[in-house]
């Protein structure tokens, strides 16, 4: 069975952007492969983060992948900073990166652009990023299409420890679902959704309550021809709407163009929010349900242990790759 790894950061509540993206991929995902779902609390401080606010989204993720559809007798699900070979790897391979090729990477370009005080970390989240998805011998790696350039890194560094060392990693693939890989904001619709966007109505959290995604959905930006169409390059606020209702409804694009033939976007908007919510609605369900249980922490601890004992080799495995340490002991 070909192994599977895929992190979320909880550097907020996820979006209807990392839905689509990552975690709707992840449930389909899991019935056919060996699968690895983390809650990547480090990559968070990679940015500022508050303390009380970042503890409350690392359960709140955790809770969310599972109501989502995650199921822990299928898959590991376990927080990040609770295998500390995640950090002990990503140091090894900080050693192999290159600060020119970290420099390039568009993420870092983008949080780091304007910002008088940037971490260190935000410059070498891509190893901690590669340590992730090799400690575990990933095959695939699904993600939404901005991950694709830290994924072509993780392929790179993979064959040249490889090289340099020892022929340890995989080299993973990457998975980008062909429609829905990059949801866009709804106030800016030539830039991703994202969590930590500082306009609230640029994005849909799994946890919005009804009545705040009707009104984010209605005040989504559009255009004046008043035509449900798409065009990305002409019409990117109506095409971004259109591509979040065909892929949650499973309705073709064309089918939806037909349908709003001749309608103003005010019934569009409005079908949609009511898409949207029947999404999330049995989601928050089992959400509230597991938030607050130890049925949740006991799945966490049991998917710490058993990330822990695959990591903990991998990681020994690259020890003796670079000569770190003593050779072990005869009994
Ligand atoms: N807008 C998006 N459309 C489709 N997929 C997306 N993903 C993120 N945004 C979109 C995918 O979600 C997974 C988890 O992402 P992440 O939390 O690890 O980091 P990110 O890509 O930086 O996501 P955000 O929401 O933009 O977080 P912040 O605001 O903290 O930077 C990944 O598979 C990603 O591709």
């Amino acid at each position: 069975m070909k192994t599977i790894f895929s992190g979320i950061q909880p550097s907020g509540t996820i979006t209807l952007g990392n839905y689509i993206g990552a975690m709707k991929q992840f449930v389909e995902l899991q019935k056919e492969y060996n699968c690895y779902f983390c809650v990547v609390d480090q990559h968070a401080i990679t940015v500022p983060q508050d303390k009380m606010e970042l503890r409350k989204n690392i359960r709140s993720l955790a809770a969310l992948y599972l109501a989502s559809g995650i199921d822990p007798d299928k898959s590991t699900l376990f927080i990040q900073s609770e295998v500390p070979a995640h950090a002990q790897a990503g140091w090894m391979l900080q050693c192999v990166s290159y600060i020119g090729e970290l420099e390039r990477m568009t993420q870092f370009k983008d949080k780091s652009e304007g910002k008088e005080a940037v971490s260190a970390g935000l410059l070498t989240y891509p190893p901690l990023m590669a340590a992730d998805i090799l400690l575990y011998g990933a095959d695939l790696v699904p993600v939404g299409e901005d991950q694709k350039q830290h994924l072509e890194l993780t392929r790179d560094l993979a064959e040249r420890f490889n090289r340099k060392y020892n022929d340890i990693f995989t080299v993973p693939d990457v998975r980008i679902p062909e429609v829905g890989a990059r949801v866009m904001s709804l106030q800016e619709p030539t830039k991703k959704m994202s969590k930590s966007d500082a306009n609230k109505k640029a994005f849909i959290t799994l946890l919005d309550e009804p009545k705040q995604i009707e009104k984010k959905i209605k005040s989504a930006v559009t255009d004046s021809d008043g035509i449900v169409k798409y065009d990305k390059e002409n019409k990117p606020g109506v095409s971004n709407l259109l591509s979040i209702y065909s892929i949650l409804e499973g309705t073709s694009i064309e089918e939806l163009e037909k349908k709003y033939d001749g309608k103003g976007y005010g019934e569009f908007k409005g079908d949609l929010a009511k898409v949207v919510i029947d999404t999330i609605k049995p989601i928050q369900d089992r959400y509230y349900e597991l938030i607050e249980s130890t049925e949740l922490d006991d799945i966490l601890d049991k998917g710490a242990e058993k990330a822990n004992f695959t990591a903990s080799k991998m990681v020994n495995k690259m020890e003796k790759a670079m000569g770190l340490g003593r050779k072990a002991r005869k009994k």
